[in-house]
């Protein structure tokens, strides 16, 4: 059996093998895994920024929400978005109803009268981490 050391590097191209190559390179090499350590560091601030003080369900729900959501909603849920309206406050059957069925809770005054939105179901088992994001 031949083992095809080359092979492995056809992977090294993220900032974990460029930390693994820092024994023995040039110091080209170092300063690329310099920079890929401080964008590292750098991503990593910048995803914990704005967590402060959630619950770990609504940490989470604010994942959901910036990775489902602000193609249409706003960044901010309290402000308008590009396409849909704040959303800050939505209950849990609030989002249960628009996000599952495209529907409102009975008696519910929606905030826009179009029905631009298509149903969510992806996030069906995080609607509660929604919920307490939104809150
Ligand atoms: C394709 C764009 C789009 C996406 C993606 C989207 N929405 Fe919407 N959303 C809208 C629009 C537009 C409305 C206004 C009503 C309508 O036209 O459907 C709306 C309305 C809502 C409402 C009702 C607001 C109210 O009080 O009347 C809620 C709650 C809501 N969205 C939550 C979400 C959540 C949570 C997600 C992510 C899981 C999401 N939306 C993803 C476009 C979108």
């Amino acid at each position: 059996m031949r083992r095809s050391a080359p092979s492995s590097t056809i992977y090294c191209n993220d900032v974990y093998c460029n930390g693994a190559r820092l024994h023995g390179t040039t110091a080209g090499g170092l300063r690329k895994a310099l920079f890929g350590s401080a964008l590292l560091s750098m991503a990593l601030a910048h995803a914990g920024c704005g967590q402060e003080g959630l619950s770990p369900s609504a940490a989470r729900g604010r994942q959901v929400y910036l990775a489902q959501c602000i193609a249409c909603h706003a960044m901010d849920p309290s402000k308008p978005g590009p396409v849909g309206p704040p959303v800050k406050g939505a209950s849990r059957e609030l989002l249960e109803a628009k996000l599952l069925k495209g529907t409102y809770p009975p008696g519910y005054t929606p905030r826009r009268p179009t029905a631009i939105m298509p149903p969510q179901p992806q996030v069906a088992s995080d609607i509660g981490a929604l919920a307490d994001f939104l809150r």
